[in-house]
């Protein structure tokens, strides 16, 4: 716990504190952790696994906001500002997380303004990551739509290794297609593209980047 951002600077003491008010709670992959639109009142910390951020648009489609792995929080945003729940989450792997109630966590937070802080640059960091991601959704161009994903997922969940990245195929394609608002086909079709020109390797489950720094430079 002492290893999620927002909880660097606390004690042991503290941070015992907080699990002993916690909740250590198990998902498997596709179950809903919440749903958009519900009333919350807890946050979750991700202690192993992967979690989608979702919504669902008007003709029923998935749109996917944001994956988040081990030492990631959601469901801060209800509890900041009361109102439903913005989005679904949903484990997309086998999860174990942490619940902390709402009271707590506003009581931790108005006890150390640290937290505060870290819990701000989250956020702005999120903002950043949307920012872009609307920009890129904007873009017309396949490629550029599914190279932006790849580097999204490289950010997030990737393990960097001597200028390779891994990323771990736990995103399905249509969850890639989701992700980068466009279609299973041109994810299919792009990503063979890629490979093709050696700027990913795909290995059954995984996709690697073969050269990040090259990767980033040629599509951000
Ligand atoms: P909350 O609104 O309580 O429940 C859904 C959670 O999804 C939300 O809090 C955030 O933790 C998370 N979330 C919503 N939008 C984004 C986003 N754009 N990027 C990352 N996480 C998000």
């Amino acid at each position: 716990l002492g290893e999620v951002s927002i909880f660097e600077t606390l004690t042991d003491d503290e941070l015992k504190s907080i699990i002993e008010r916690s909740q250590l709670l198990s998902y498997k992959k596709d179950d809903v952790v919440l749903f958009e639109s519900e009333l919350g009142n807890a946050l979750y910390i991700i202690l192993d696994g992967f979690v989608k951020i979702s919504r669902t648009n008007e003709d029923y489609k998935e749109v996917i906001l944001a994956i988040l792995a081990e030492r990631d929080f959601f469901g801060e945003m209800s509890v900041l500002d009361g109102a439903v729940r913005s989005a679904d989450a949903i484990a997309i792997s086998k999860v174990h997380a942490l619940k902390i109630a709402a009271e707590d966590f506003l009581d931790l937070l108005e006890k150390n303004p640290k937290i505060s802080l870290a819990l701000l640059r989250e956020m702005v960091s999120r903002l950043r990551k949307t920012d872009h991601q609307i920009k890129s959704i904007s873009l017309s161009d396949a490629i550029g739509k599914v190279a932006s994903v790849i580097l999204r997922l490289a950010n997030d969940v990737g393990r960097q290794r001597r200028g390779r990245v891994e990323i771990d195929n736990f995103a399905s394609q249509q969850e890639m297609a989701n992700y980068a608002a466009t279609s299973r086909e041109t994810i299919s079709r792009v990503l063979s593209m890629f490979e093709r020109d050696g700027l990913i390797e795909r290995d059954m489950n995984k996709i690697i980047i073969t050269d990040f720094e090259a990767f980033k430079q040629k599509f951000s």
